[in-house]
Order: structure tokens, then C-alpha cells, then sequence
């Protein structure tokens, strides 16, 4: 943009100045003629030569005070003026290799050469051009910075407008775009429009979380009731095949259970799940989850949790978080050790659990934790899941502003969670106010 206002900067200033040297080439021809005629008048054709030679020569003196030459030629032949001014091969005006002026003007009398020395418009050319260069060179200059400033004023309202995109939460994209037009017509109709886009788009997602939750609630009942039937009637006598079997069905109905209690937290909006905003101990939540596992999967678990690290939210939320993550590592990685770190990382809190397994390629990294989806590994080894446990972790992780990832690690999986760390300053307050 610099290099276009310089360079149409110099273009204007070099057609100023030609065309300010040819208007002053046209005044000086103009002169140079007026000198020829003045002469044409004053010897008329009929005079003899020795008196117009008298009238050349006078006319000579004349222009010379003007800085001009002149000089009579009759049939090519030299009558007076000032003999050493050539004759011209044509009729007109024009600028010598000595960069003079002359013009040669044929009238009844004879042809009349006149002449005059271009050196002092010359350096009115090179003044001109210097000021011309100048005041381009300002010119453009100021017109860069005015552009600058116009054109940081028109986008204003789109970066805003991009800003608000950009913020938009997938979760409820209705609530997007809140802010009042910028007086800018252009910029307000497409942030309406855009408004209206995300509404349309937020009311689908709701009507497909709320087809989600009924379908879960639907199913909640009556799999309570199979489970709670199956269970009375195991206690009874039965054939061994009969219990082995109401063994498999009782296990099948446990999982469909909790994939319907998983299902409604999905289905949630984040919002409801930001409800509870109680002080939770990492401590107690890596704790809690370690004593629910069976001893065989407790052994393999260590944690390694800094004292006094607290988050604000849910705590069942944040062990079903937990719970899934280190199910996770204990169901992929079937042997080796899982460790759970929680560490205080400035405003954050970071935990983090690794395990000796496989780990997740590089490719599956994002995908995983979308719902019900499962690497190529995990199915082709079978290993039992719905591919709901990570995408309800980042739904976790999210509704408490933090985040969940997987990480590089030397071996196996290291998944990352990073939550908001409720500062011992504002606990304290808290716990003063209670
Ligand atoms: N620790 C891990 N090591 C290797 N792969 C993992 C690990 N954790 C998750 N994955 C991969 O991510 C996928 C998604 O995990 P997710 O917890 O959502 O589903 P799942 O465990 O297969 O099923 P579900 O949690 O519903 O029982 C898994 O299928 C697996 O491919
Ligand atoms: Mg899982």
C-alpha cells in the first residue's frame, strides 16, 4: 500500500512538470513568433535588401535585450539579424541540440529564423518538478495515513463482528451476538442475520438434546425395573445355566444403565450442569475414585495429588470425570501403572492421568471425545464401550471452563485435564462467609 502512494506520488509529479514544460515550450514559441512577425511588419516584401538589412539588424538589438536572436533569410541567402544563426530546414518551432529554442516563421518578406535560450526554463522545469515531487510526496503521504485511519474505521465493526463469532459457544450458539448494532448498515444486517442463523441453529440442537434426554428418560424406567426383577428373582433357587445366564443379562442391564445415566448428562445443556458451584478437593475426587475401583484395579492406580488444590463445581460430576478417565486407562492399557497428578499450574489446576497402554494416535486425538466414537484399535480388540466416557469428560471439563486433551507422551496415554483452580484468597472468604 506504501509502495502504491509513492510510486502514483512520482507518476503525478513527472506529468505535472511535462505538462507544465510543454505549456511553457507553447509561450515561448508564442514569443519567438511575435518577435518574427513584428520583423515581417516592418520590412515589407518590396523593400530593397540593404534597408531591410538595416531594419534585421535593428531588430537584432531589440531582441537581444529579451535574450532572443533573429535573422532575415531571403531565398536562402542571409539579408541581416544576426548572421550566426543557422537557417532551419523546416517551417516551425523547435528545440536545438544546444537546447535552444527556435522557430523559423515564413512570411511574404522572406523566412525569419528567431531563437532563444531554454536554459533559464529549464531550471524552472527542475524547480517545478522538485515541488511537484514534494507536494506529491506529502500528498500521498497524508492520503496513506488518512486510508490507514478510514479503513481501521470501516473494519472496527467486522472485527468486532468477528470477535463475537469467534466467541460463540457450540453449546448455545442462541446466545451469541448480544450486542447492539454499530450504526454501520452493512455490518448490522449481517450480524442479524447471523443471529438469526445461530437461533435456527440453537433451536435444533435443543431439539435434538431434548429428543436425547426423553429417549434416556424413556428408557431409565423400565431397564430400573428389569434390573430390580432380575435381581429378586436371582435370589431363589436356580439352575446353575439359569444364573449364569441371569449373570450375563444382570451385567448387560448394569451397562445400559449407566449408558442411560451417561446419555443424560449429555444431553444437558452445559448450563444446568454449571448448577452446583461448591468447593471441591481434588484430593477427596482422586480418593473417592480410587476406593470405588475393585483392589486388583486399586493397586495399579497412584496418585500423587498437592495438598489443598481446589476447583469450583459439581463433585459427582467431577468424579464421574475422573471415573472415566482412569476407566479408560485401566481398560486400554491392561497392564502397568496409572498415575493421577494434580498439580497447581498458576490460575489452573492440571490433572493428569497416564497410563502404559497403547496410547491414542496422534489422528484420534480430537475425535475421541466425540459421543460414540471408538478408535479402530479399541474395536478391533474388542474391548467392551460405547465411546461415551470422553465426550462426557469434555462436557464436564467445559461446564467447569476447563478442558480435557490428550497429550504427547514417552509411552502409553497421558489425557490432560485443566480446570480453573478456586484460589485460596477467595476459598478462604467463602468459607469465612459460611
Ligand atoms: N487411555 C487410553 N488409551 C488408549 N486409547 C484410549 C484411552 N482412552 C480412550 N481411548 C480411545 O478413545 C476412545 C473413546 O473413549 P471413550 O471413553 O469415549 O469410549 P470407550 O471407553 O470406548 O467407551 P465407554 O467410555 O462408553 O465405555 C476409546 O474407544 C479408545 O479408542
Ligand atoms: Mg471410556
Amino acid at each position: 500500500m506504501a509502495a502504491t502512494a509513492v510510486l502514483s506520488a512520482l507518476l503525478s509529479a513527472v506529468l505535472t512538470t511535462a505538462i507544465a514544460w510543454t505549456s511553457l515550450l507553447d509561450r515561448e514559441d508564442e514569443r519567438l513568433r511575435g518577435a518574427a512577425q513584428t520583423l515581417g511588419l516592418e520590412v515589407p516584401a518590396a523593400m530593397d535588401e540593404a534597408t531591410a538589412r538595416g531594419h534585421a539588424d535593428d531588430e537584432q538589438a531589440e531582441v537581444a535585450v529579451a535574450g532572443m536572436r533573429i535573422a532575415l533569410y531571403r531565398a536562402g541567402a542571409f539579408v541581416g539579424g544576426d548572421a550566426s544563426l543557422r537557417p532551419s530546414a523546416a517551417e516551425g518551432c523547435r528545440t536545438t541540440g544546444r537546447g535552444w529554442r527556435q522557430c523559423r516563421v515564413t512570411l511574404p518578406t522572406g523566412a525569419v529564423e528567431v531563437t532563444s535560450d531554454l536554459a533559464a526554463a529549464r531550471s524552472q522545469r527542475s524547480l517545478l518538478l522538485g515541488a511537484a515531487l514534494l507536494a506529491a510526496l506529502l500528498a500521498g503521504l497524508a492520503g496513506l495515513g488518512l486510508s490507514g485511519a478510514v479503513s481501521a474505521r470501516i473494519a472496527r465493526p467486522l472485527q468486532r463482528l468477528r470477535e463475537e463469532v469467534a466467541a460463540v459457544d457450540a453449546d448455545a450458539p442462541g446466545r451469541a451476538l448480544p450486542g447492539g448494532g454499530d450504526g454501520y448498515a452493512e455490518t448490522d444486517a449481517l450480524r442479524a442475520s447471523l443471529g438469526e442463523m445461530l437461533s435456527r441453529l440453537d433451536e435444533a440442537l435443543s431439539q435434538s438434546r431434548r429428543f436425547a434426554a426423553n429417549a434416556a428418560h424413556e428408557l431409565r424406567t423400565p431397564l430400573g425395573t428389569m434390573q430390580a426383577e432380575l435381581e429378586l428373582s436371582a435370589e431363589g433357587v436356580l439352575p446353575e445355566e439359569v444364573r449364569d445366564s441371569q449373570g450375563r443379562v444382570l451385567r448387560t442391564l448394569g451397562g445400559l444403565n449407566a449408558l442411560v445415566e451417561r446419555l443424560l448428562i449429555l444431553a444437558a445443556p452445559v448450563e444446568s450442569l454449571r448448577g452446583a458451584r461448591e468447593a471441591v478437593s481434588l484430593s477427596d475426587v482422586v480418593e473417592e475414585v480410587r476406593a470405588a475401583l475393585d483392589p486388583a484395579a486399586r493397586q495399579r492406580v497412584r496418585s500423587a495429588v498437592d495438598e489443598g488444590l481446589h476447583v469450583r463445581g459439581d463433585a459427582l460430576l467431577l468424579r464421574v470425570m475422573l471415573e472415566n478417565v482412569v476407566g479408560n486407562a485401566l481398560k486400554f492399557a491392561p497392564s502397568g501403572a496409572v498415575t493421577v497428578r494434580a498439580e497447581a499450574d498458576g490460575d489452573a489446576v492440571t490433572l493428569e492421568v497416564t497410563d502404559e497402554g497403547p496410547g491414542v494416535a496422534p489422528c484420534d486425538r480430537q475425535r475421541v471425545f466425540d459421543a460414540f466414537y471408538r478408535s479402530a484399535g479399541a474395536r478391533a480388540e474388542g474391548v467392551r464401550g460405547h465411546g461415551v466416557g470422553l465426550a462426557l469428560v469434555a462436557r464436564i471439563a467445559r461446564a467447569h471452563g476447563g478442558s480435557a486433551a490428550f497429550e504427547d507422551a514417552p509411552a502409553g496415554a497421558r489425557l490432560l485435564l485443566r480446570l480453573p483452580r478456586w484460589a485460596p484468597a477467595e476459598r478462604d472468604a467463602t468459607m469465612r462467609a459460611l
